[in-house]
């Protein structure tokens, strides 16, 4: 089956990324979010990422246009057409709030419809359980969307060849590299990555270096293109105490238990750079 007709669910960090990377390979795009002033913040995001591909001559003002006319903007899920062959669910880390959305979905789109999370780490398996497990994969776009080449694809326990199928088909239209991944907690991205942010946060709190002479020793020493809390902070601390509390109870291993500085970051709303300030500041 080819993917022409998209919904994304979420139009936050990842999900105006997605609707974006969907659109300019001229494919239809609805954007849902149930907050109108995000849905129009995410346009405003997508305009400014794309005027900067033009302005590095990577883009020009009818491939812009084209983008543009390709996304349209939604609060209502009812509105989304019968025959959209794909959603790709953006929404808070949440597993509750997920469920709660697919069972919602599962009722208004057809059986034939592929549902796709963008789940940093909640088990694409459990997501599936009560609607269309067959038709139902992960699809974790790396941050920032239009950038990053990667995508992993997840296998639930049930999904089916043709929906692995057609979903690497469409990340390789949208120019992206897909690697398979079965379904584990965090996948391979975040298993890896978020222990090592995690272990930074931990020594920060411990007093061992200040946050930016922890980022230099990662970046100058490590070669990274980025120190792990500055990473953090473009993830979002909610994001990523999240994806370590699910990392802690799907393995039920202490090796993975978040630091008591991150989880307190986040109850005082210091979510990094979608707030202003997380371990850095933002607002100057
Ligand atoms: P975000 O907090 O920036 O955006 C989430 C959006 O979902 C918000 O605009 C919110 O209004 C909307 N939303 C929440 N519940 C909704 C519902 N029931 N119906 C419609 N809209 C709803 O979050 P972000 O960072 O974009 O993350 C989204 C997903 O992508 C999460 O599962 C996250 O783990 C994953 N992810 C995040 C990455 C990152 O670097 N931030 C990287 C890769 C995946």
């Amino acid at each position: 089956m080819e993917i022409n007709k998209v919904c994304v669910i979420g139009a936050g960090t990842m999900g105006n990324g997605i609707a974006h990377v969907l659109a300019q390979n001229n494919i239809k795009v609805i954007l849902i979010d149930m907050d109108k002033k995000l849905l129009d913040k995410a346009l405003e995001t997508i305009t400014n990422n794309l005027d900067r591909l033009i302005k590095k001559d990577l883009l020009n003002d009818d491939a812009k246009k084209l983008t543009l006319s390709n996304i349209t903007l939604e609060t209502d899920l009812s509105k989304i057409p019968n025959d959209t062959q794909l959603i790709i669910e953006a929404i808070t880390e949440n597993k509750d709030v997920k469920l709660a959305l697919f069972n919602k979905l599962d009722k208004l789109i057809n059986q034939d419809c592929i549902f796709a999370s963008n789940t940093s780490s909640i088990s694409i398996t459990e997501l599936s359980k009560n609607c269309r497990p067959n038709n139902f994969i992960g699809m974790h776009f790396m941050n920032p969307v239009p950038i990053m080449k990667l995508v992993e694809i997840i296998r639930g326990f049930s999904t089916s060849q043709e929906t692995y199928q057609t979903i690497k088909t469409l990340t390789e239209r949208l120019k992206k590299t897909p690697v398979e991944v079965f379904d584990y907690p965090g996948f391979i991205s975040n298993r890896i990555l978020m222990p090592m942010i995690n272990e930074a946060i931990f020594t920060l709190y411990e007093g061992v270096a200040s946050a930016s002479d922890i980022d230099t020793v990662m970046k100058l020493g490590m070669n990274h293109p980025m120190g792990p809390l500055t990473l953090a902070d473009f993830i979002g601390l909610d994001v990523c105490l999240a994806i370590m509390n699910v990392l802690y109870d799907g393995f039920n291993d202490s090796k993975y238990r978040p630091c008591p500085l991150l989880k307190k970051m986040v109850a005082a709303g210091k979510l990094g750079r979608k707030s202003g300030s997380g371990f850095f500041d933002y607002t100057k």
